[in-house]
């Protein structure tokens, strides 16, 4: 076997080969399935590209219409799970709360037959009716309402907005929601797809594979650096303070939220999208007082750090998009994952194709035939770090 260099974050490893998502990090370019991601955002349906992710070619008119029949026939929650949620604290983050409700459907729909396509039909259709389903309704329930239950007629974007807001969204922010979730459905090997296939390669069932990716895109570095994006626009608060606070990051090296990737080294095209999806909203609702802030920080910070690669990324302009939306800041994940779940599942499907379990290696930087202590004669690592200290000095 060849020995690999170590790779810290495994950057540049191919973990597997896929079809479903391509990234061009130098020229802007992401594709699903071969088609750019402009194309679909323009002329495309969240619900049929998921379809296209997931198995692999666009739907026709009559295959669209039957998958989202399903969907809308799915939305609704097992009472149980409702009252399950009923019991977590209104303090909890709302993506803890997904990842336990995606991890208790498992409970529910407990038959694994991974090699029947119409339980993996029915596995998939579940995870993409539901989440929005328990998002909407953990964010009525903390603030002690009842949940709203989906209605029929609205399609799944307007429907999750409804469900959400508890009343009818303008078109406009219903077709931009939908456009928002087309550019977070899918995006290659990063870290929550990258769970999502270890845990599908052990063969367990696929709540359990949505719930572990549920639980890495929470992270500040992934799904959650969208929320921090507003915390940080709302720390700069004015133009004027864009240059202090990007100096001050620079000094302490501290990172500049919804910037940089592992990928890109120039601007994010779901970025670039997603801009004109919140001018577009700007210009129907009103201005947000942030949008100048933000810009004045790209321009800012692509002039300073636009020679190591450093432009926005997806986060940036999502959260001003959901503000405009009415959609509090800590569901600005939740609603990643609603989305990315379509991803989640297309490489869950593809994995069960061609599945080796993963198995990587180490090197190991540890020692060898230690003695084995008793207890009575150990000494506290505190105490000796002290003592090692006192040594030292
Ligand atoms: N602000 C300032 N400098 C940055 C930033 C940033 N946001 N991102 C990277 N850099 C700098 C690093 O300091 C480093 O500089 P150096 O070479 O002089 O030390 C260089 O660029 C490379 O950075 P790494 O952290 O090594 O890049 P990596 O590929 O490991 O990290 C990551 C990518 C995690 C996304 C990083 O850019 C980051 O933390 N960004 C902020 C958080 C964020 O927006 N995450 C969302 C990513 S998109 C998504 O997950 C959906």
């Amino acid at each position: 076997m060849t020995v690999c260099e170590y790779k810290p974050g495994l950057e540049g490893i191919p973990a597997k080969q896929s079809s479903i998502s391509f990234v061009d990090g130098h020229q802007g370019i992401l594709e699903y399935r071969g088609i750019q991601i402009e194309e679909l955002a323009k002329h495309g349906s969240f619900l049929e590209t998921a379809y296209l992710l997931i198995w692999g070619t666009l739907p026709s008119q009559e295959e669209l219409t039957d998958f989202e029949r399903e969907i809308r026939y799915h939305r609704r929650l097992k009472y149980r799970i409702r009252d399950m949620m009923k019991c977590f604290p209104e303090s909890g983050h709302p993506m803890d709360a997904l990842q336990a409700c995606a991890a208790a459907l498992g409970l529910f729909y407990s038959r694994r037959a991974l090699d029947d396509p119409a339980y993996i039909r029915a596995a998939v259709v579940r995870l993409l009716a539901k989440l929005p389903t328990m998002v909407a309704a953990f964010q009525l329930m903390r603030k002690g309402n009842d949940p709203v239950q989906p209605r029929d007629d609205l399609d799944y974007a307007a429907n999750f907005l409804y469900m959400l807001n508890e009343r009818e969204p303008d078109p406009l922010a219903a077709r931009v929601f939908d456009v928002c979730l087309t550019l977070h459905a899918e995006h290659t090997i990063n870290a929550s797809t990258f769970s999502a296939m270890v845990t599908a390669s052990t063969l367990t069932d696929p709540y359990a594979v949505v719930a572990s990716a549920v639980g890495t895109l929470a992270g500040p570095l992934h799904g959650g650096a969208n929320e921090e994006v507003i915390t940080m626009l709302e720390e700069i608060g004015s133009v004027d303070n864009v240059v202090p606070y990007l100096d001050g990051c620079i000094a302490q090296k501290t990172k500049i939220m919804g910037f940089g990737h592992r990928v890109y080294k120039v601007k994010d095209p779901r970025a670039t999208i997603l801009q004109s999806l919140a001018e577009q909203l700007f210009e129907k609702f009103g201005a947000d007082e942030y949008y100048d802030v933000a810009l004045e920080l790209e321009r800012v910070v692509s002039d300073r750090l636009g020679h190591k690669g450093i432009y926005p990324n997806v986060d940036f302009y999502s959260g001003l998009v959901y503000r405009k939306l009415g959609i509090p800041t800590d569901l600005f994940t939740p609603i990643f994952a609603i989305a990315r779940v379509a991803g989640w599942l297309a490489h869950w499907k593809e994995q069960l194709s061609e599945n080796r379990i993963f198995r990587p290696t180490q090197i190991y930087t540890g020692t060898h035939g230690e003695p084995y202590i008793p207890i009575g004669e150990r000494q506290n690592a505190d105490d000796q770090d002290q003592l090692t200290g006192l040594i030292t000095e």
